[in-house]
């Protein structure tokens, strides 16, 4: 099997080292991939949301399959144009992929098809009269979510009336983010705890990974900017077995059906972002792509052939591999990032440690490094290219959780480069909720 894979960051870098693992891949690329990524597919200048390049490419190639990590090539129509060509795709199409690409359209989905999320009103730049009016009367905190994609930075608490309507401002008066603020959900704000649970799909069959939790806050203990997120770790306790019934009743069934019913193709993964509170979980959003850390350590606690799994996910034949198996392992990825992120950062800062990471140690101990933003130079040294650097991975038994989080984090004191910054907390919760659950 020849793959292409469409990103360059730590998830597809995972994505990539599971494909590898597979005996049915012969080649695999990415695009654009980065440093660490280039040690097992070839990296392709291609830019994943430019479709006529990316058709162009595969067709070339006779590529049997595409995987799209990120959701601004599905937000643009990557999945409809391979379809067409009948290049097999693992990723939605794009009237599906409005689930991520609107929060307006998200909400109205949900409404239509009784999946639990919070209460919410939305309003077009033409309807601020309304909407302030609006706000006038709402339970503080409310939460105004820009609707389209804003890199997960759309999203606003706010306590007061007062709070609210400057956050209006902003979105409507001086644009803050563009076109994606031309519509605004406001909602009810959800007590709780987050997590995550992901459902392989081919838009009629399912199959549920690990749960994970991630940690968006740039400071231990939740606190600080959000980011894209900082470490994550999988399963995780609080997403207990009658947590996931009544995901994959309520939500993910639900979900699948009403795409079917309007006619929106969804072969891919599905991404259920949870607020679980008292335990029973409502959606905060939806995703159509794996998270990112999350697909850190949810891809590597799957027991199977992963080429096949998304082949036949994207041949809408999901069944044929059911049902696919778990490890009872536990998976915990830290992020190390560059100082300043997620605000402005220095990159090409030469990071040292990470030959000491090779094939042997991942068997040996189960700790592999995931690169987000590597380079190389012309000496052969990895540089930091991002703000996102490394997802430290590492896996261990199910039962030992502590361990897991130990072992990820000898392997982050064996890297470094200058102004290398991490949470040193990513876990602890799953510890918190083992005490509990
Ligand atoms: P989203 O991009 O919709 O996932 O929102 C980003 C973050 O904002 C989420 O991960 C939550 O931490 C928080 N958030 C969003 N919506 C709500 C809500 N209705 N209630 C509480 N927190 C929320
Ligand atoms: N880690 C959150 C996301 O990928 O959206």
């Amino acid at each position: 099997m020849r793959i292409l894979v469409l990103g360059g960051g730590a998830r597809e870098h995972a994505i990539c080292w599971k494909l590898k693992q597979s005996p049915r891949v012969a080649k695999i690329f990415c695009a654009p991939g980065n440093a660490g990524i280039a040690q097992i597919a070839e990296s392709v200048e291609l830019i994943p949301t430019d479709v006529k390049a990316v058709v162009g490419f595969a067709l070339r190639e006779r590529i049997d399959l595409v995987v799209v990590g990120p959701e601004g090539p599905l937000a643009v129509g990557v999945a409809d144009a391979l379809d067409k060509e009948r290049i097999p795709v693992f990723g939605p199409r794009k009237n599906a992929a409005l689930l991520e690409s609107s929060k307006a359209f998200a909400k109205e989905f949900m409404q239509r098809h009784d999946i639990p999320t919070a209460r919410y009103a939305v309003f077009s730049f033409e309807e601020q009269i309304e909407c302030r009016a609006f706000l006038r009367h709402v339970n503080y905190p409310a939460v105004i979510k820009a609707d389209g994609l804003a890199a997960g930075k759309g999203v606003m608490i706010c306590e007061t009336e007062a709070e609210a309507t400057h956050a209006l401002d902003e979105i409507f008066t001086h644009r803050i983010f563009g076109e994606a603020g031309q519509r605004v959900v406001i909602e009810e704000f959800m007590e709780g705890e987050e997590a995550s649970v992901f459902a392989l799909t081919d838009g009629v069959d399912y199959a549920v990974l690990a749960s994970a939790q991630d940690h968006k806050r740039i400071l231990d203990g939740d606190r600080g900017k959000n980011t894209g997120g900082m470490g994550a770790y999988a399963p995780a306790p609080i997403v207990t077995e009658d947590i996931i019934e009544q995901v994959k009743k309520e939500i993910i069934e639900r979900t699948l059906k009403g795409l079917r019913e309007e006619g929106r193709m969804y072969r891919g993964v599905l991404y259920c972002g949870l607020m679980i509170t008292n335990g029973y979980a409502r959606v905060v959003e939806f995703n159509v792509r794996f998270g990112d850390p999350e697909a850190e350590v949810v891809i590597p606690l799957i027991d199977g052939d992963f080429a096949e799994i998304l082949l036949a996910c994207a041949e809408g034949r999901l069944s044929t591999v059911l049902p696919i198996k778990q490890f009872q392992a536990s998976a915990v990825t830290i992020v190390m990032a560059s100082q300043g992120y997620p605000d402005s950062y220095q990159t090409g800062e030469v990071i040292s440690g990470l030959e000491e990471f090779n094939q042997k140690r991942e068997i040996e101990e189960g700790t592999v490094v995931f690169h987000g933003a590597t380079k190389l130079d012309d000496k052969n040294h990895y540089l930091t290219s991002g703000g996102r650097v490394l997802s430290v991975t590492a896996v261990g038994f199910a039962e030992d959780l502590r361990q897991t989080i130990t072992q990820a984090y000898n392997a982050v004191s064996q890297i470094s480069f200058n102004g290398a910054y991490y949470r040193s907390d990513i876990g602890k919760k799953g510890l918190k909720a083992m005490q509990t659950v």
